[in-house]
């Protein structure tokens, strides 16, 4: 299994914070925001890690996280996305990096309070498809969020819908296999001149291959300046730490 950390756009909702640095440099409970993906992925026993850069400073995670050696990893690869076009455009640059294999992505801005592990030994046993957790949160507008049929499978991912079809946010979590590439260049631009992941999602909705899971810890994304507090708070309460000596 591989996996990959995004950390490119913009991170425009924190202006000025991030004029002039890369957002996933920013301090959460002591730690640079990237650490908490990075430590995410390395303790669900994932050791081959593509991290995507682009915007403000993309030497620096080079600078910040050299060979992943903190982190007990041996090597750790970079890539970069060019233009800010979308999460699913940045997932094409690690097309080469993942090969054959199924990997699992992770947006640098999401900082989780528990493992994932069992979430990623779960898709590792499922056959094919893809697999998203999902958490309940009081504003899912400001996220994908999924809708259930009365057998509570997904029927559909909304990008930020003005009225939320449920309380659950899809989290930047996601899980792929193979098709993941052939799914990619049929993507078209959304409304916000983005290649959107849900669209990704909704291609392996349509396919009845989307499986997931409601996390029991927090979550949070970072990327506005209240979620980038409630990150802080939540991980200052949190048992769930990057390694000491990171
Ligand atoms: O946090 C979970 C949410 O993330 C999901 O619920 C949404 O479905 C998903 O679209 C995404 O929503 P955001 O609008 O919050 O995504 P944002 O544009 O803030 O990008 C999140 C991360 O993705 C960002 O920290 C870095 C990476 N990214 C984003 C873009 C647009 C890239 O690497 N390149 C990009 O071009």
């Amino acid at each position: 299994m591989k996996g990959i950390i995004l950390v490119g756009g913009l991170g425009t909702r924190l202006h000025p914070m991030t004029k002039v640095t890369n957002k996933h440099l920013l301090p959460v409970a002591g730690f640079p925001m990237v650490y908490y993906p990075l430590h995410s992925l390395v303790e669900a026993g994932i050791r081959d890690i593509m991290i995507v850069t682009g915007g403000n400073n993309p030497g620096a995670f080079l600078e910040l996280l050299h060979d992943g050696r903190e982190f007990g990893l041996e090597h750790l690869y970079f890539t970069y996305q060019a233009n800010p076009a979308g999460i699913a455009d940045a997932l094409r640059y690690a097309e080469h990096f993942v090969g054959e294999d199924r990997c699992v992505v992770i947006l640098g801005d999401n900082i989780l309070a528990g493992s994932i592990r069992p979430y990623v030994e779960a898709f590792a046993r499922q056959e094919r498809g893809a697999r998203i957790l999902l958490r309940e949160v009081p504003d899912p507008q400001r996220f994908g969020v999924p809708q259930f049929d009365a057998d509570q499978r997904i029927i559909r991912i909304i990008e930020k819908p003005q009225q939320p079809p449920s309380r659950y946010a899809v989290t930047g979590v996601y899980m792929y296999d193979q098709q993941l590439w052939e799914i990619l260049p049929t993507l078209k631009l959304s409304a916000r001149g983005q290649y959107e992941i849900t669209d990704v999602n909704n291609a392996y909705v349509e396919r009845g291959q989307l499986e997931y899971d409601i996390l029991p810890f927090g979550w949070s994304d970072a990327g506005t300046p209240e979620s980038l507090f409630r990150a802080t708070e939540m991980m200052r309460n949190s048992d769930f730490q990057p390694p000491a000596g990171c």
